[in-house]
């Protein structure tokens, strides 16, 4: 059993982009598991555009970062858990841990399928779409969707369940490889870069027949540029705001056409994975049928090493993800 355990620590708060010297890999020694305690080693990390803001106000400077993860117990002393056993929970970018068992999930996985979908397609990103689009978004099938950062691992599940729900989709990217998956392997009907097309004028052109439907996972100028889009009765479900995340909330773009959900009776609304638990034992169902089907596709970003993960979230804030960014420790 170890006697260290790598973990990462926030040494300074980013001003904007985080960047490599605002973190630290510190060797710290983890005992074996005491009475009632669990063991556990952490197999991935999820890289998240949540921990951005976290850098700035709630993770504490000079301790280990915290996240979601999925790891294997590897000593138990606790009667609820047994070795080999797989767990979720919140105490990423570190090697090893121990715990008296609060806050680990068991996991119950279909050994036929890749234990990483867990943190993407059938994990939390996976249930925020599903959710977002068709409860938050009231989705009907056959409408104008519009779904920001449409590569990446909520907007990759977005765009495919409204494709499936036989929806017009369009979808923004940052990369023109990303632009390629996502129009000739998801079979989206529009795909913009907005890093080379301004996002106002490629949206007018992209939805002809406006959008019922714009899941918003950036903000700022995607959802300027959507709002004079978006048909009457129409629905802007708000997963996220990335575009403010490096600035302490303050959105990059200004809003400037809040005014036009009055005369088109748009209804803004964010919403977190809680709003929609009553949806769970479907979305599991649903999504699974999907991913063995083939219909549900995906694309992993795999960093390896923990000494790799503060890597890996600016790469993520940079966007040089597609699908799911995560860290790899062990198998
Ligand atoms: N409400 C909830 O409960 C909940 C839960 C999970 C996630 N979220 C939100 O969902 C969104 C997506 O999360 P995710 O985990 O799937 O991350 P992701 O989309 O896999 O990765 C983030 C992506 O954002 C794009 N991006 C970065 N800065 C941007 C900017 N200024 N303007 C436009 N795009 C930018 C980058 O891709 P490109 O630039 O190449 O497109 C990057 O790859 C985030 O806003 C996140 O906070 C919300």
């Amino acid at each position: 059993m170890p006697a260290t355990s790598r973990e990462i620590h926030l040494t300074s708060r980013p001003n904007g982009m985080p960047v490599e010297s605002d973190f630290a890999v510190v060797e710290t020694s983890v005992p074996d598991a005491a009475e009632g305690e669990i063991q556990v080693q952490n197999l991935y990390l999820s890289i998240d555009p949540a921990m951005r803001p976290r850098l700035s106000v709630g993770q504490e400077l000079n301790e280990a970062m915290g996240g979601g993860a999925i790891g294997r117990v590897v000593q138990s002393r606790n009667p609820k858990f047994k070795e080999g056993d797989l767990v979720q929970h919140r105490w990423s970018f570190r090697e090893y841990l121990n715990s008296d068992g609060s806050g680990m999930a068991k996991m119950d996985v279909d050994p036929t399928l890749p234990l990483t979908v867990y943190m993407h397609v059938l994990g939390g990103s996976g249930f925020v779409a599903y959710g977002g689009l068709l409860e938050i978004g009231k989705l009907q099938n056959g409408e104008q969707v519009f779904v920001s950062t449409a590569a990446g691992a909520v907007g990759s599940v977005a765009v495919q369940v409204a494709k499936l729900k036989g929806c017009y989709v369009i979808g923004s990217t940052g990369s023109d490889e990303k632009v390629r998956w996502l129009r000739d392997d998801l079979g989206l009907d529009a795909v913009i870069n907005y890093k080379t097309d301004p996002i106002h004028k490629a949206l007018k052109s992209a939805a002809p027949n406006g959008i019922d439907v714009y899941f918003d996972n950036v903000g700022g100028d995607h959802l300027d540029a959507a709002l004079p889009r978006m048909n009457t009765l129409g629905r802007i479900p708000v997963c996220g705001m990335i575009s403010a995340y490096n600035n302490f909330g303050s959105i990059s773009a200004p809003v400037t056409r809040l005014s036009n959900i009055i005369y088109s009776r748009v209804m803004l609304r964010g919403f977190v994975a809680t709003d929609f638990l009553h949806l769970r034992e479907q979305f599991d169902a649903e999504m699974t049928g999907w991913l063995k089907t083939g219909q549900m596709k995906y694309e992993e970003t795999v960093y390896e090493g923990i000494e790799n993960a503060p890597s890996a979230l600016i790469g993520l804030l940079n966007g040089l993800n597609t699908g799911k960014m995560m860290v790899k420790l062990g198998a």
